[in-house]
């Protein structure tokens, strides 16, 4: 058995403590679920063992969960739906003999305990949890696209009472310990050190080796064999909860509410029978394994920093520069101060320059407010923020960001007299959102140096990092930017250099798109809502408000002014921007309003001259035509990213797009949704689209080929 280890002590409890070589955490391998199974055997066999302890042997928690490379794997693979209730039902009927082994066992859970982590300790018959900050836990696999399937849907409701599990298991909520002791889902908190003398307590004192559900005159708390009123309202609730989140899009949240419902009314081993089988079906859908290998294979890849050039030694920045204190350079200030980091935040008046330094107190007084921080570390925090205007400040910055207007002279400025200060070997990094890194290079004394590292507004919430790769980019300048981004805790992709790089491509065919239904005399509300139901998380037309029509139609001349060709914009939807902002002087939100108006203290509402300006046509379209305009646009914009080498992995492209534009997480990002279609299908649909909606969507001819071949992003496992 080499996850776990067994130790039997003179009052015969067997401590079984499990800690999987080479792992940083534990999680229910299939290495361990087969040494847990022999370990069962053993202490059932021997006469000397009157009760088990179950824990960890790691110091950061008891079990987070499945092992996703391997649930990402099996689908994959192929397998159908009955391969996968047979997967799960390896590990469910292995937890059903734990609890019916008639020996008392007691989960000693030293922090977080997640998925099938408290799958386990719920087929426990005492669960003790360390009282400690860090410690939770939860059910969270609806938030990977599947549900409990080793008995957390049913022990969880027979525990509690479907009324309170119910929520927690289609939210997937971490559980802190005082309200996890407080709904029952355990018995006992200890402090940290205390949590396996408590289980042991418990085994010598009052051991008692059988579950609730499975003594005589059981009754599900809130609904038995009927549902009682109370459970049948939390049903309804949670399927309207589910539909208004979720829509149609993820399949989880329904299978969840099946299998609690069907699951409850079926004495336990026919309700674990009802929990695989709806297991089996989620994880054979292709959305769980685009949840589970975007946001955590991939994720958590980038966030080791694994584009990093290995040969450069690792960096760290102790003092950053920032360029320009506006909306951009205000939020990456306070994201650098927080993370420990000397910030010289530079204006063109000391008046701007401390307005970007409020940024950071405006936050963190609401934090205290709050009781999130405390008024001394409020105070650390801001003296590492200096503002300033005279760029000798700069003097020993490690690295600078120019966060300066979108205006090539204005960038050029600030890059001379920035380079005239800092170190040779000091980094620079432009956060332009369109401006070609190359062309912002010229004006560099040293672009080996120069760098994008496009940031997300608002800074402190978006996770996103684009670090976008010059011709004459160093690999050092990389790794050292990827460095600060690490530091930042943020995630990066990397791209390399062309107008607009990769995700401002992807977002403006997005917006583009809106404009184009405009023009095509498409309802306003149904373009909206038809882009909410595709998953994006706000429609184009609101979040065009966002960004401003002057900026985009800015970014279109300043384009044409350069000889570049205005990629995204189809003429019609180009008229539609140009009538907003010089006919209708409807700039942006910022500029008193767009497509909606904001009245004061009030919900905002579309703009009602929008009727007279662009009159809906007679006939509306199908909204699931709609929905796939939406959606296909951004794929085949970033299939032609790929194509042309903007971005170099899939990875890259999907975490871009779901973390920087709001590709919706169902999808795994705009490649993995070709590979989802299909790209043979996703080719006939886009020539469909073209010659309805224009060629925009026309395939490329290497799309062409590549769908000829069948040649995914993903290759499948050989
Ligand atoms: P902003 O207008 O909020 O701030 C720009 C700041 O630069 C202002 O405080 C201004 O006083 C200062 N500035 C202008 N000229 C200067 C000079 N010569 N010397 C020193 N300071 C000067 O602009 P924002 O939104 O922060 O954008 C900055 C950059 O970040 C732009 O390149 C933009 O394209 C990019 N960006 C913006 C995003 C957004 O959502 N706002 C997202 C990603 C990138």
């Amino acid at each position: 058995m080499n996850t776990l280890k067994l130790e039997v002590d003179a009052d015969g409890i067997a401590l079984v403590t499990i800690d999987l070589p080479g792992r940083p955490m534990n999680v229910l391998a299939t290495e361990l679920i087969a040494d847990l199974g022999l370990m069962l055997d053993e202490v059932v066999a021997r006469v000397d063992v009157r009760g088990v302890v179950i824990c960890s042997g790691k110091s950061n928690g008891f079990i987070a969960g499945g092992d996703l490379k391997e649930l990402v794997e099996a689908h994959d693979r192929g397998w159908t739906p009955q391969r996968g209730v047979e997967c799960v039902w390896e590990l469910s009927s292995l937890f059903r003999r734990l609890e019916t082994c008639g020996k008392p066992v007691a989960a000693a859970m030293n922090g977080l305990a997640l998925g099938g982590g408290l799958e386990l300790a719920l087929a426990c018959h005492y669960r003790v949890l360390a009282d400690d900050p860090k410690a939770v836990v939860g059910l969270p696999e609806v938030t990977i696209g599947l549900l409990p399937g080793a008995g957390g849907t049913q022990r969880l409701s027979r525990l509690i009472g479907i009324e309170k599990a119910l929520p927690l298991i289609l939210g997937g909520d971490h559980v802190k310990p005082a309200v996890a002791a407080k709904l029952g889902i355990v018995h006992a908190l200890a402090p940290l050190a205390d949590v396996v003398a408590t289980a042991r307590r418990w085994l010598l004192e009052s051991p008692d080796p059988v579950q609730p559900w499975d003594k005589k005159g059981f009754r599900v708390p809130g609904g038995a064999g009927c549902l009682a009123p109370q459970a049948s309202q939390s049903f309804m609730l949670g399927t309207a909860g589910v539909r208004g989140r979720y829509l149609d899009n993820y399949p989880a949240p329904k299978a969840i509410l099946s299998a609690v419902f069907e699951g409850t009314q079926l004495p336990i081993d026919r309700g674990l029978a009802v929990e695989a089988k709806y297991f089996g079906r989620l994880l054979v859908d292709p959305v769980a394994r685009n949840i589970m290998r975007t946001t955590f294979i991939n994720r958590t890849a980038a966030n080791k920093l694994v584009r990093r050039p290995a040969a450069v030694p690792k960096s760290a920045v102790r003092r950053l520069g920032i360029l320009g204190a506006g909306t951009m350079g205000g939020g990456i200030a306070y994201c650098a101060a927080s993370a420990g980091i000397d910030v010289v935040l530079l204006d063109a008046t000391q008046e701007n320059a401390d307005r970007g330094k409020d940024y950071s107190r405006r936050i963190l007084a609401k934090d205290l407010e709050r009781g999130r921080t405390t008024a001394d570390k409020m105070d650390a925090l801001l003296a590492r923020i200096h503002p300033v205007t005279r760029y000798e400040a700069l003097d020993g910055c490690d690295l600078v960001i120019e966060a300066v207007f979108e205006d090539r002279a204005i960038k050029a400025g600030v890059t001379a007299k920035a380079e005239a200060v800092i170190a040779p070997d000091a980094i620079f990094a432009s956060n332009t959102s369109t401006l070609m890194i190359g062309t912002l290079a010229e004006k560099s004394s040293r672009p080996a140096n120069f760098i994008g590292m496009h940031f997300f507004s608002p800074v402190d919430k978006m996770p996103l990092v684009e670090v976008i790769v010059g011709k004459q980019t160093s690999d050092t300048a990389l790794a050292r930017a990827l460095d600060l981004v690490g530091q930042l805790r943020k995630t990066p992709i990397v791209v390399n250099d062309g107008p607009a790089f990769y995700t401002t491509r992807v977002f403006c065919t997005y917006v583009d798109e809106g404009l184009q239904m405009l023009a095509d005399g498409v309802e306003p509300a149904l373009i909206e809502n038809a882009a909410r139901n595709a998953g994006m998380p706000i429609g184009p037309l609101a979040v065009l408000d966002e960004t401003t029509q002057e900026l985009r139609w800015k970014v279109i001349l300043q384009a044409q002014a350069d000889g570049l060709p205005v990629q995204f914009t189809h003429p019609a939807g180009r008229e539609v921007l140009r009538a907003l902002v010089e006919d209708h002087k409807r700039l942006g939100r910022r500029q008193g309003g767009g497509l909606y108006e904001y009245p004061a203290g009030a919900k905002k509402h579309l703009w009602p001259g929008i009727a007279a300006a662009f009159p809906a046509g007679a006939d509306q379209p199908d909204v699931e035509d709609l929905k796939k305009r939406l959606l296909y646009v951004q794929a085949l914009e970033a299939a032609r990213c790929y194509e042309q080498g903007i971005v170099t992995e899939a990875a890259d492209a999907d975490l871009g797009s779901v973390l920087g534009v709001g590709y919706p997480t169902w999808t795994g990002g705009t490649l993995s949704f070709i590979d989802t279609v299909g790209i043979r299908p996703f080719v006939d649909e886009c020539r469909r689209l073209a010659a309805r909606w224009g060629a925009r969507f026309e395939p490329s001819p290497w799309l062409v080929a590549r769908a000829e071949r069948g040649e995914r992003f993903y290759p499948l496992p050989a």
